[in-house]
């Protein structure tokens, strides 16, 4: 398995869409981006987590009981962005420039060699492992977890290769892994299942975090649920959502007045506006109408 073979991001990638860190928060922990997640929630957990996984990087825990994060809650209000976002945190601790590659010498000057440690995230979509868009399911599984381990050097890393550091997202995982028992579980689920937990129970903590993502936290394994720390994820509170309306519309320099309904819409006390990715959807329709007039996107 190769790099090109997985979607694979590389903190370039997430800087594009994160941007440049451009503060640290004194307060929780965790670094400001200039096109940061919002919200005290949200912030909480991102500091949280990535004060879990460095504390077990930093200190070369390789077989930590603690293997990752499960992100449960609705549609559309940040799960898989938050997955994203903690591996550019990780980027920026354990990565190029980050403290792992950082010394000050006894001249009191700070030298940066590059090449920290490389970062990467890979998501792993529970639906294409399911349909088979790699082949064999457990033995895709197999690849992945030592893909994570070795990277594309299949053990052969030269003494001097930095060594990688993997966030392992796998998104929507209940399409992979449903509850043993559960009507819709096939026989091919068990022995997945069980390829699964022999990979985490192998997992080296010291360079690998697992994150898995759902909104069917009744249909995962309990055995899953029970090797990760779990977080449920809430509808957001109007005030953040009324922030990502605000956001979106700088960024497309919608003209205040026309936001106004979205607002509106948002802070109505039977407000029917449940995520993010809702809030998004009404700014581009308000961008849209502003543009070409109300009536777009209905075709008749
Ligand atoms: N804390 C946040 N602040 C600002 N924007 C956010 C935040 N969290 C998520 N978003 C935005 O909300 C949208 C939906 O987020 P995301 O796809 O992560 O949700 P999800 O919970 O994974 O949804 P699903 O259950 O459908 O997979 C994205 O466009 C993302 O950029
Ligand atoms: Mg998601």
């Amino acid at each position: 398995m190769r790099d090109s073979d997985v979607n694979l991001y590389r903190p370039e990638r997430l800087r594009e869409e994160f941007g440049p860190f451009v503060a640290t928060d004194e307060h929780l922990g965790a670094a400001i981006a200039e096109n940061d997640i919002v919200g005290e929630t949200y912030r909480r957990v991102l500091a949280e987590t990535v004060a879990i996984v460095a504390h077990q990087w930093r200190n070369d825990i390789r077989r930590s009981a603690l293997k990752g994060f499960l992100f449960h809650g609705g549609v559309g209000i940040g799960k898989t962005t938050m997955g994203r976002r903690i591996a550019y945190e990780l980027s920026r601790l354990f990565g190029e420039g980050g403290e792992a590659a950082e010394h000050t010498h006894e001249d009191g000057q700070r030298h940066v060699h590059a090449g920290g440690d490389d970062v990467v995230l890979v998501i792993v979509d529970g639906a294409d492992i399911a349909r088979g868009r790699y082949g064999d399911s457990e033995e895709q599984l197999r690849k992945l977890f030592s893909f994570a381990r070795e990277g594309e050097f299949h053990g052969h890393r030269h003494e001097d290769d930095a060594e990688r550091r993997t966030v392992l997202l796998f998104d929507d995982v209940e399409s992979l892994f449903l509850e043993r028992g559960s009507s819709g579980a096939k026989e091919w689920h068990f022995s997945q299942n069980s390829v699964f937990f022999h990979a985490i129970d192998e997992l080296d903590t010291a360079h690998t975090v697992v994150v898995l993502t759902t909104n069917r936290i009744d249909l995962v394994d309990t055995a899953i649920v029970d090797r990760f720390l779990s977080y449920e994820f809430l509808v957001p509170p109007a005030d953040v959502l009324t922030q990502v309306a605000r956001h979106r519309a700088s960024l497309q320099k919608l003209p205040e007045e026309l936001l106004m309904p979205v607002l509106q819409a948002i802070a109505a006390p039977d407000s029917t506006v449940r995520s993010i990715r809702e809030v998004e959807r009404l700014v581009t329709r308000a961008y849209v109408a502003s543009i070409v007039g109300a009536t777009s996107g209905t075709v008749r």
